[in-house]
């Protein structure tokens, strides 16, 4: 039988020298260049071996030109669909794409016009107010109701937007990045049908989906059957397996008429594949190896999500969201005063750069989003010197 492999997430791995941003962006962003950085979204966790073996192997070979779609690329999206989220998908749906962010604003030029309106709940990913802003389209923002500390939708808010007949697309970020919401079939069955019965067409970034914590499931929109002719659907390896500087993501959009709307507006840029290094990681990381490493790294990172939500709960009057879903947590330090004077004392007197919240709209305010997916060791000493601090502040 073959020796199973148990992968190590405690041991620090350097990234210096490797021109990774969340460290070589540190003075521009936070005015420090050796703050400790837990806010860009990717791991300080490493890609599994076996992965990153396929990718040297590949590298032995001194030709780097021109590629093709391969079948392998399409077997292993629709087998990884197929057992990690139950979704049935079919080769002609696939649509290979550097990354989800650049396929969220192909979308936007391929459904909307410009000054069109895009429909979305905030706080969210900050690319979905800049992609839509940077293609001159407005944003149709409908808030999340923060309820028993988890995001909820305002349905009845999302249903006026929807109403509005400039509007044209709604996106939707499932799981949800920062609150880790994990939404449920019902809601999303809703949001699906209030988008068909107005005729706004669904994008549904679901780059946080292999990242979702027992009892939680992520439900996919594709298994959705009322948003087949709606709906498209983004998914990558970057956030899963550490890849994102790879550029390997894809879309999956059923109904024929939007996906040729979609590839004609890929071809417009020439957006329509993904590199070599990317094909190789994307095909070897979708299969049953990958599964096994996904395994793993999910109950590290519910260990860790579930660690900091409790030490930071020690903070008197500080709201965390426990995550369902992702490897943030999301905090509301307001009653701590101004966003600037919080992000100040986090930086200078704690020693962390977090996400501020402003990234994430309007609504995140006053909010900070926390990066769990780092060696258990060098987080949590992290968030207790976040607790000393703010614990001190409070007199306790
Ligand atoms: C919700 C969401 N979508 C997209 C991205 C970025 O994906 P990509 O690098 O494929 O553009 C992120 C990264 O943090 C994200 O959180």
């Amino acid at each position: 039988m073959e020796e199973k492999i148990v992968y190590d997430f405690d041991t620090p791995v350097s990234r210096a020298g490797t021109y990774a941003e969340k460290y070589e962006a540190r003075q521009r962003f936070f005015g420090k260049a050796d703050v400790e950085p837990f806010w860009v979204a990717d791991m300080d966790l490493p890609t599994p071996e076996f992965l990153v073996r396929k990718m040297q192997e590949r590298l032995s070979h001194p030709m780097f030109g021109y590629t093709e779609q391969y079948d392998a690329i399409y077997e292993s999206i629709k087998w990884w669909m197929s057992h990690e989220h139950g979704a049935d998908v079919e080769s002609a749906w696939i649509a290979l794409s550097p990354s989800v962010v650049t396929s969220i604003s192909l979308a936007i030029q391929a459904f909307t016009e410009p000054g069109e309106s895009v429909a979305l709940l905030s706080p969210v990913y900050g690319p979905f107010f800049g992609c839509t802003k940077q293609n001159r389209r407005k944003v149709a923002d409908c808030p999340l109701k923060v309820t028993d500390e988890k995001f909820e939708i305002d349905f009845l808010a999302l249903e006026q937007q929807l109403a509005r007949p400039e509007v044209k697309l709604m996106l939707m970020c499932n799981p949800q990045n920062p609150g880790g919401r994990a939404w449920s079939f019902q809601c999303l069955e809703l949001v699906v049908k209030m988008c068909a019965e107005h005729g706004v067409i669904l994008f549904s970034d679901e780059i946080h989906s292999d990242i979702v914590y027992a009892p939680n499931k992520h439900q996919s929109v594709l298994n959705i059957p009322e948003a087949d002719g709606i709906a498209l659907v983004a998914h990558s390896i970057g956030k899963t397996f550490n890849t994102s500087g790879l550029q390997a993501s894809f879309a999956i959009i059923k109904n024929p008429r939007l996906r040729s709307q979609f590839t004609i507006a890929q071809e417009h840029v020439h957006a329509m594949d993904i590199n070599l290094l990317g094909k190789v990681a994307l095909t070897n990381a979708l299969s049953p190896e990958g599964a096994e490493y996904k395994r793993q790294l999910v109950a590290y990172l519910h260990e860790n999500t579930q660690l900091v939500c409790e030490r930071l709960r020690q903070i008197d009057g500080l709201r965390v969201m426990q995550p369902e879903a992702t490897f943030l947590v999301w905090s509301d330090f307001r009653v701590f005063g101004d966003w600037q004077t919080v992000f100040k004392k986090l930086i200078h007197d704690a020693n962390v750069a977090l996400s501020g919240g402003t990234f994430f709209g309007p609504a995140g305010e006053g909010w900070f989003r926390i990066n769990c997916a780092h060696p258990r060791s060098l987080l949590l000493s992290a968030v207790d010197r976040i607790v000393a601090e703010f614990r001190v502040e409070r007199g306790a």
